[in-house]
């Protein structure tokens, strides 16, 4: 298992020293923007369904925190059979294979011989679906396996952490016309989703502004010689920007309607200056240790703004750093009101008072209908509140039913897109970076969604 994990260190450390090279392609990506978008020729993914399936056969890449989580989840959904299961770490096969006995499931095929063996996952023939949860940079080339093989990806957060990766998911999506769905939890939060019904029956307004983030003090993880200590302290040597942008960012974009009539156009980024972890690593940690001569470059707070085809903005956020309260934001305002997070409050035009109203109110009406039908066993089974086991019950859902999926490659490229634009952004002092179209013209299409 140690030589499983330093081997993933090393491979680790040679793309950290690699990624200079890799930011200079990035650079010249973004900086052109729509001009180099690949042109493949092939037809679009915007709303093609899933082929109808009485029983989804999922394999899983990757078994650690989440992966396992996911797993969990999906073993309390109905008609899903997990057929194989792989991770470099063999015991974290033998785990999830348990999982699976303890649910009176057939146990799924191993695959542990190393980083590449999940290209003979990928080889089988008798899959619907893979699911991706690895460490950022095995993402792509997992997704583009699994689809280069004949099946649909289900891929992590973020789905890509560069330009080129965006487009590669795109590209691979419509070659092969399986579907990339990133599996961004935060879309089926209650709150979210409670929200994303108010803002389309118009009870805000005409939207114009929303605010998104992920502000979580992970200094511990990112420091644990264990699990994402092994890997996500990797980015915060190399690269300045938003490294973690979907959580908030992809319910923005569902009350926005990005890809669906409104896209994000532009971006301008700054980062704060690199403190928290470099202190936190010195007051944890003796002389002694490696990670006292580490040297982090990843500002504690990064803030950008982008600007929408509309004229809409989105402030985004990102600190993993400094000590606060937990926060995704997740605020959307518009000409008739704002709904708010953390703690959830709405506001509306024409309230007697200037004080926010709670959101106990508006649940009865609001609330989503699969929080409504599922809210229970979401609550039982799910983690984080519910909302994974929502996620992975409606992507079932669709692949059983034969429907479009809620998320495609083009939503998972544009909301991972934030990480490369804002660090070439804040690299030139908070200069203007044009997302590219991944719908190639497609988006000013009104087309539904979430449920
Ligand atoms: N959506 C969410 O709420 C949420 C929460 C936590 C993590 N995540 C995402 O999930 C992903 C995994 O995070 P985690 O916390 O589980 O990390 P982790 O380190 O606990 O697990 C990653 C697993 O991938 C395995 N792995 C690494 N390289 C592999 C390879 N080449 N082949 C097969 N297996 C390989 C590791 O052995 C490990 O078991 C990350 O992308 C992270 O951002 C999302």
């Amino acid at each position: 298992m140690s030589e499983t994990r330093d081997s993933l260190t090393r491979r680790n450390v040679l793309k950290a020293a690699a990624a200079g090279t890799a930011g200079l392609a990035v650079s010249r990506l973004a900086a052109a923007g729509p001009t180099l978008e690949p042109q493949t020729g092939a037809k679009t993914m915007i709303g093609v369904p899933f082929e109808a399936r009485s029983v989804v056969r999922v394999g899983f890449i990757g078994v650690g925190g989440r992966g396992t989580g996911l797993l969990s989840d999906l073993l309390a959904v109905p008609n899903v059979e997990i057929v194989a299961v792989c991770d470099v770490v063999a015991p974290r096969v033998a785990n999830a294979q348990k999982m699976c006995r303890d649910r009176n499931r057939r146990e799924p095929a191993a695959y542990t011989a190393g980083p590449h063996d999940f290209e003979n996952l990928c080889k089988r023939s008798d899959l619907d679906l893979v699911y991706i949860a690895t460490p950022w940079d095995w993402h792509v080339p997992m997704a583009v396996c699994a689809m280069e093989n004949g099946h649909h990806a289900a891929v992590e957060v973020p789905a890509a952490v560069t330009m080129k990766e965006c487009w590669q998911l795109v590209d691979t999506s419509e070659k092969t016309r399986r579907h990339c769905v990133m599996l961004e939890n935060c879309c089926y939060g209650y709150n979210e989703m409670l929200a994303l019904n108010m803002v389309r029956a118009g009870l805000l307004g005409t939207i114009t502004h929303g605010e998104a983030a992920y502000i979580h003090n992970l200094r511990g993880l990112l420091c644990a010689n264990s699990g994402e200590g092994l890997w996500r302290r990797e980015p915060h040597k190399v690269r300045d920007g938003n490294l973690y942008p979907t959580h908030g960012l992809g319910p923005v974009a569902n009350y926005m309607e990005v890809n669906r009539g409104d896209r994000f156009e532009y971006l301008v980024s700054f980062s704060s200056p690199e403190a928290g972890l470099s202190e936190f690593v010195k007051s944890k940690f003796p002389e002694s240790d490696p990670k006292r001569k580490e040297k982090y470059v990843c500002g504690d707070m990064n803030t950008s703004v982008i600007r929408t085809a509309l004229g809409r903005t989105i402030m985004l956020q990102h600190d993993v750093i400094t000590p606060r309260p937990y926060s995704r934001h997740n605020l959307i305002q518009g000409t008739k009101g704002t709904f708010a997070d953390y703690p959830a409050r709405v506001f509306l035009d024409g309230q007697p008072n200037d004080e926010w109203q709670p959101l106990e109110p508006f649940q009865d009406k609001w609330e989503s209908k699969l929080w409504k039908e599922l809210g229970e066993v979401a609550r039982a089974n799910g983690g984080h509140g519910g909302m994974d086991y929502i996620m992975s019950y409606r992507l079932i859902q669709c692949v059983r039913e034969g429907l479009v999926p809620d998320m495609d490659a083009y939503d998972a490229a544009a909301w991972s897109a934030p990480t490369p634009l804002s660090q070439e952004s804040v690299k030139r002092k908070g200069a203007s970076m044009k997302f590219p179209d991944f719908t190639r013209g497609l988006w000013k299409q009104k087309r539904s969604n979430m449920v």
